[in-house]
C-alpha cells in the first residue's frame, strides 16, 4: 500500500517562537501514522531549532527555497549543500517563486539536480495560471515545467523526485480545484514522465495536489486516483487543521469514513 505525503508550507508566516509554539501543538494533536509522512516547511530561520525540537520519527524538513551553487559570492542566499542533513525535502519553483521572484525554467532543472546532489528529495511544484487555463494551455504548460525541471535527471534520480500539482489560480484564493481536474493534471503529468523515464517511474513517482486545501476538501483530493497527497499553505499555519487533514490522510488509505 501506498504512502500518503502530506507537507506544510508556512510561507514567509510565524516567528521562530510562533513555529515552534506550532509545532508543540501539531505534536500534541497527530499521532503516528505508517500511511502518512508529514513534512514541516517552515522559513530557513526556524529549520535549526525545529531540528532539534521535532520527533523526527513523526515529522521531516524541508526548505521552501535554495540556490542551486554549492558555495561562493551569492549574497543572501543559502545552497542545497549547506541545507545537506537539515532537511528531507526541499519545494522546488514554487509559483511564488516563479511568478514573484522571476525563477524560470532553467534556475528551476538547476535547482531539482543540485537537490538529488545533496541527498534532499526536490517538490517540484508545476502548474498553469488562470489565462493559461482559460485558453486551454494547461496541459502545454505542465509539460513544458516537467520538462525544463526535470532536465538531466535520470531515472534512477527520480526515486528521490515528487511532483506537486499546485495550479496557480488555486492558491491562497480559495477556489481550490475539482477532484477531478486534479485527476486530469495527476494523469497528464505521468504521462509526460512515461515519455521522458518510462512506465515504471511514472507509476511510481508521487504526485500531490495544492492549492486552497483545507479539513473540509483534503478528503475528495487524497481519494482521486494518481493522488499520493497534499501540498498545504494557509491550513498548514493552525495546529488544529493541519492535524485533521494528517488523520484524514490516514483515514483515506486505511478506508474509513
Ligand atoms: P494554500 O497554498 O494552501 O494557501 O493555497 C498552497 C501552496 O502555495 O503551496
Amino acid at each position: 500500500m501506498g504512502k500518503h505525503l502530506i507537507i506544510a508550507n508556512w510561507k514567509m508566516n510565524l516567528t521562530i517562537h510562533e513555529g515552534s509554539l506550532l509545532v508543540h501543538k501539531l505534536s500534541e494533536l497527530t499521532q503516528n501514522h505508517r500511511t502518512v509522512d508529514v513534512v514541516l516547511a517552515p522559513g530557513f530561520l526556524n529549520l535549526q531549532s525545529l531540528n532539534l525540537q521535532i520527533d523526527h520519527s513523526k515529522f521531516k524538513l524541508c526548505a521552501q527555497n535554495f540556490y542551486w551553487r554549492d558555495a561562493g559570492a551569492f549574497t543572501g542566499e543559502v545552497s542545497a549543500n549547506q541545507l545537506r542533513g537539515l532537511v528531507s525535502y526541499a519545494l522546488v519553483g514554487h509559483s511564488e517563486r516563479r511568478h514573484i521572484f522571476g525563477e524560470a525554467g532553467r534556475e528551476i532543472g538547476r535547482k531539482v539536480q543540485a537537490a538529488i546532489r545533496h541527498d534532499i528529495k526536490p517538490v517540484l511544484c508545476v502548474g498553469e495560471t488562470a489565462m493559461e487555463r482559460g485558453d486551454g494551455e494547461t496541459n502545454d504548460v505542465l509539460h513544458d515545467q516537467l520538462v525544463a525541471g526535470l532536465a538531466n535527471v535520470t531515472s534512477d534520480d527520480m526515486k528521490h523526485v515528487i511532483i506537486a500539482y499546485e495550479p496557480v489560480w488555486a492558491i491562497g484564493s480559495g477556489n481550490s480545484a475539482t477532484p477531478d481536474d486534479v485527476e486530469k493534471a495527476s494523469a497528464m503529468i505521468r504521462r509526460q514522465i512515461q515519455h521522458m523515464f518510462g512506465a515504471q517511474v511514472a507509476r511510481d513517482v508521487q504526485v500531490l495536489y495544492g492549492g486552497s486545501v483545507s479539513m473540509d476538501n483534503a478528503r475528495g483530493y487524497l481519494d482521486t486516483k494518481g493522488v499520493n497527497g497534499l501540498l498545504i499553505g494557509g491550513a498548514s499555519l493552525h495546529a488544529d487543521q493541519f492535524a485533521s487533514i494528517i488523520k484524514t490522510a490516514h483515514q483515506s488509505l486505511s478506508g474509513k469514513k
